[in-house]
């Protein structure tokens, strides 16, 4: 091979990587978009069952539920094949990861670390949920009230910070990647994000709450 080939075949490379960055990068914008949505209407039991069960009417009457329940499915999957290229899956890969994270006492490191074991735990418990929740159509405030009532409560609690971690730490992986998080900005930005992550735990915490304490008819 002469050295003509191999500059030829670096660029490509790379374009190809940055290609796959950006589809992963996309595709967990919008499971972003989507665990944001899913919250805000899963919450509206807060304010009313009534109103809970009439917007689970309304996408099931539209088939959002039925059609748009497998394609979020298969974006988590693609998502975290497309993220899984750089996990550490190998035991000396782990080891290595651990130890050089360790001795640089770096907070993003750290942070990728908590994106790679949040990504493992969602991957099977957000599965598991989407497969109880979509073979037992039609969504209702009782159902998932019963649900709750008897013995997911520790699932939900367990899922609920674990998603929204990701969510918060994926966004300031973004943000950096992408260059609108600067080191002039990066304070208030992750200031914001703590604000919004624990936001978003209340409300689900909130939810969760009513849930519990809805009289089962
Ligand atoms: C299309 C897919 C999905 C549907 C139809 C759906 C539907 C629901 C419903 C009806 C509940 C109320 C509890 C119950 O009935 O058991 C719920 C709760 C919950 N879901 Fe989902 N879900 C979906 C995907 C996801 C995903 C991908 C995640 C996380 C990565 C997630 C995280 C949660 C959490 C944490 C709760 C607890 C309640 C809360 O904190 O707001 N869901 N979901």
């Amino acid at each position: 091979m002469n050295s003509s080939t191999v500059t030829l075949h670096v660029p490509q490379r790379s374009k190809v990587a940055g290609k796959l960055d950006f589809l992963q990068m996309l595709s967990g914008v919008l499971l972003i978009l989507f665990l944001w949505a899913h919250l805000l209407l899963v919450s509206s039991v807060i304010l009313s069952p009534r109103l809970m069960n009439a917007i689970a009417w309304f996408f099931e009457a539209t088939y959002m539920a039925q059609v748009g329940g497998p394609i979020i499915f298969a974006l988590m999957l693609f998502h975290f094949i497309l993220a899984g290229r750089k996990m550490p899956f190998q035991t000396n890969e782990q080891r290595a990861f651990i130890k050089h994270a360790g001795m640089l006492r770096h907070k993003d490191t750290w942070l990728w670390l908590a994106q790679v074991v949040t990504a493992l735990v969602i991957l099977v418990m957000a599965s598991i949920h989407m497969y109880v929740i979509l073979t037992d159509l039609p969504i209702t405030a009782q159902k998932s009230a019963a649900r709750i009532q008897h013995g997911w409560l520790t699932f939900y609690l367990l899922l609920l910070p674990m998603a929204e971690i990701h969510v918060g730490v994926g966004f300031y992986r973004i943000g950096v990647k992408y260059g609108f998080i600067t080191r002039e900005n990066r304070r208030w930005f992750q200031r914001a994000e703590n604000v919004m992550m624990i936001g978003f735990i209340a409300v689900g915490l909130l939810t969760l709450t009513r849930f519990m304490f809805l009289d089962l008819i």
